[in-house]
């Protein structure tokens, strides 16, 4: 494990959190906690800690141990890392993926909090969208689909189209999640395109380095909010399409930015603000890293 904690030892009773996964060093979440730390005046340290699949095991031990208030967790250790826990809480059983973990009464519990940052990101972006959705057409069937389904029905969403180039995933999703699903291929989304109400996209086509997302949009209705939790570029291409056809548009910046709310509120006992300057921090750089 290699982190980028200071052993000054003015720190030792300082609160520890950080995030794991395998590679980290592009994870903004020290940048978006040690904000909101600052912004509070708050003593505690946020770090990234690099931690391979086979020292899962350990860092569970150091959180144990008390060495860290809490953590998130990202690729590859969503799912892995329930092995290592006590208990999970509902949404973290039913997505089958923890992004979070604290401690509670000496368990080890892991929590997902990345179906809040969506609602949340999505009740900033479109007041009063929940009355306008009938169906949603779901982009992907990974962990990502699960929070953003689970989500979505929490708030009354039932009717959802999935696309996905692995069948089988839709179907093991809505069985975890125990809400049912129309599953499609690739082959009919465009068409799928014109029953939709919201579209979301959770695959990581589109994003920068992955390819592109092929989606025709040319059968959207109108007033159609289009959602894509991918934030690298922060407009992609799916997004610009659907700006020009008029379709609402949400970016995937204020999910990981509303997400990470929850979970600084578990570990400090502030709920913190996902304001302008903090987005303004983490878009400059999204686009450093564009350079
Ligand atoms: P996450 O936890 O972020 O959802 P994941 O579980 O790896 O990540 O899911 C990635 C999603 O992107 C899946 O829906 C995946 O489709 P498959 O299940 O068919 O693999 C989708 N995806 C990734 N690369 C893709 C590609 N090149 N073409 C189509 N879908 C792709």
């Amino acid at each position: 494990m290699s982190s980028s904690m200071s052993s000054d030892p003015s720190l030792a009773d300082t609160p520890k959190c950080c995030v794991i996964g395998h590679p980290i060093a592009h994870s903004r979440s020290p940048l978006i906690h040690g904000h909101w730390l600052a912004e509070h005046g708050i003593k505690g340290t946020y770090t990234k800690l690099d931690v391979a699949p086979d020292e899962l095991a350990g860092f569970a031990k150091a959180m144990r141990d008390g060495l860290w208030r809490g953590a998130n967790v990202t690729v590859p250790h969503k799912q892995a890392v329930a092995a290592h826990l006590d208990e999970l809480t509902e949404a973290a059983r039913k997505i089958g993926a923890a992004n979070l973990i604290y401690a509670s009464n000496n368990k080890l519990i892991g929590d997902n909090t990345d179906f809040i940052g969506f609602l949340a990101h999505l009740d900033q972006s479109v007041s009063g969208w929940a009355n306008k959705i009938e169906t949603a057409l779901v982009l992907g069937a990974g962990g990502a689909a699960r929070a953003v389904i689970y989500g979505l029905n929490q708030r009354g969403v039932s009717r959802f189209i999935v696309v996905n180039r692995d069948q089988a995933r839709i179907a093991e999703l809505s069985a975890a999640l125990g809400i049912a699903v129309e599953a499609i291929d690739w082959s009919k989304a465009a068409a799928a395109v014109a029953r939709a109400d919201l579209i979301v996209n959770t695959t990581s086509l589109g994003m920068k380095g992955q390819p592109p997302l092929q989606l025709d949009l040319s059968g959207l209705k109108p007033g159609t909010i289009v959602d894509d939790i991918v934030y690298v570029p922060l407009l992609t291409p799916l997004l610009t399409d659907a700006a020009q056809r008029g379709a609402q548009i949400v970016d995937g910046l204020g999910m990981l930015l509303h997400q990470a709310a929850p979970a600084f509120a578990r570990w400090f006992a502030v709920t913190p603000t996902v304001s302008p300057e903090l987005r303004a921090l983490i878009e400059a750089d999204v686009m450093a890293g564009l350079k």
